[in-house]
């Protein structure tokens, strides 16, 4: 059996309907990660990259967040049809989808523009 070579973390964490920061479930992140996980299936990687969900990522305001290691590339709204490009383009072919990373300056900084002060 070879070693997985991703880890896809997927945030479905939900937060109570008065939290002041939003949460990723409710932007659909359930279903996110099935389809990551018939897209990983299909495209013939089961056994070298896995998806998961997680808690609460911390970049809560850029939701549903998806975070790729190791190399750590931060992925936000991510949705259903953007799937089978980070599938094929970055976990299959190596290339990260620059058009949904999260920008730098949004990724655990207080400098982030996004982030309810
Ligand atoms: S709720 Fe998804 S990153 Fe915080
Ligand atoms: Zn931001």
């Amino acid at each position: 059996m070879p070693l997985f070579e991703h880890h896809v973390f997927i945030c479905t964490n939900e937060r109570d309907a008065s939290a002041v920061r939003p949460s990723c479930r409710p932007r659909g992140s359930q279903q996110l990660k099935s389809i990551f996980k018939d897209a990983i299936r299909e495209a013939g990687l089961r056994h070298t990259v896995r998806a998961n969900d997680s808690g609460c990522l911390d970049q809560c305001e850029h939701g549903p967040v998806v975070v790729v290691y190791p190399e750590a590339v931060w992925y936000g709204n991510v949705q259903p049809e953007d799937v089978g490009e980070i599938v094929t383009r970055h976990l299959a072919g190596g290339q990260p989808v620059e058009r949904l990373r999260l920008a730098p300056e949004c990724i655990n900084s207080e400098s982030c523009p996004h982030k309810q002060k």
